[in-house]
């Protein structure tokens, strides 16, 4: 089990009952079985702080259960709820309605992608509210995503911008067919925009891939090659990025056809970004690109995933 799958919310309520050194003890999660941890006590880094860390678990916690474990998701009101279903409904419509898919779920991207895991700022909280942060010169034409919202955002004022950015993100991906992903509701909106330049540039390769996801976000490796499949969805255009052309030729479908075009090669009237073709070159990348390309369900599963933890990135900890 890695550190970041780590039940955090039950480590720190067993640390603070035993002051002992426990090597294995029982937790219920599930209605019928017991998940057995394994767990040492470690000190972290240079700190003198002492943490439970949980090494192993029999048998393997379902990822829909972990998720919840990682989190401790804010309670909201009925009425908030409400207005979340209500607004989830209405965005359906209106993406269906304009064909704008691509651009929400970039839209969601680039508010998420920005979270810096070492200093806890940037993130999903709704900053791309701010003329500022849509000024970025990553965010070139992410103001039009914010105007085609303008109807939809004026009959929820209560929801918070950071939840209805994602919110839009989310159904993005399933009015075109893709998974679904889990949507927790009650982030709270931050009140000034990131620093300019966390967002990844498409014109360099793995290492750098690694040093935005990674190293930045807290993502892992899986997460980049999954993520990276939302090029199937959308294009780029000559006027925002400087680069043209789609990557698919079904830029409004959300399926597998990016990976599928990534290994077929460069093909006239398609694109492949640097940043794109370098997952072709990295020995832990490319099996990941050859198994999605051959498996959509692995594909929707991991995406949904690592969709799931970009939206949350820094929201609800536990
Ligand atoms: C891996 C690093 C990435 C780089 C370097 C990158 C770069 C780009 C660029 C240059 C564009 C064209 C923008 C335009 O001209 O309109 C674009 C579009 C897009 N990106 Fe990415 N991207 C990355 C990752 C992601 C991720 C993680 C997602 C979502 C989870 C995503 C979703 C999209 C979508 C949906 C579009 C199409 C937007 C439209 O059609 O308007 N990208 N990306």
């Amino acid at each position: 089990m890695s550190a970041r799958s780590t039940p955090r919310g039950y480590c720190r309520q067993f640390t603070r009952q035993q002051n002992r050194k426990p090597t294995r003890f029982d937790i219920l999660v599930g209605p019928q079985e017991p998940y057995i941890f394994s767990c040492t006590f470690r000190f972290l880094n240079a700190s003198d702080k002492k943490v439970l860390v949980f090494t192993s678990c029999q048998p393997p916690i379902p990822q829909k259960i972990l998720a919840k474990m990682t989190k401790s998701y804010p309670t909201v009101t009925e009425d908030y709820q409400n207005a979340i279903e209500k607004c989830k409904r209405k965005l359906r419509g209106l993406i269906a309605e304009k064909n704008c898919a691509p651009i929400m779920v970039r839209l969601a991207w680039h508010s998420a992608g920005t979270f810096d895991c070492a200093s806890r700022t940037g993130g999903p909280f709704g900053t791309m509210r701010f003329d500022a942060e849509q000024g970025h010169g990553a965010n070139s034409g992410i103001h039009i995503a914010l105007r085609l919202l303008e109807p939809i955002r004026e009959q929820f004022p209560t929801i918070s911008f950071a939840d209805f950015h994602q919110l839009a993100g989310v159904v993005a991906v399933e009015v075109t067919g893709g998974p679904e992903i889990p949507f927790h509701p009650g982030r709270e909106d931050k009140p000034q925009p990131p620093p300019e330049g966390r967002l990844p540039d498409a014109t360099k390769g793995c290492d750098h891939l690694r040093q935005v996801f990674t190293k930045q976000m807290g993502l892992s490796d899986k997460d980049i090659v999954a993520l990276s499949g939302a090029h199937t969805l959308g294009r780029c255009h000559k006027d925002r990025s400087g680069f043209e052309g789609a990557w698919t030729s079904n830029p409004l479908i959300f399926d597998n056809s990016y990976f599928k075009e990534l290994l077929s090669g460069e093909k006239e009237g398609l694109l492949q970004l640097v940043s794109d073709k370098a997952l072709l070159d990295d020995p832990v990348f490319r099996p990941l690109v050859e198994k999605y390309a051959d498996d959509e369900e692995a594909f929707f599963a991991d995406y949904a995933e690592a969709h799931l933890k970009l939206s949350e990135l820094g929201f609800a900890d536990a």
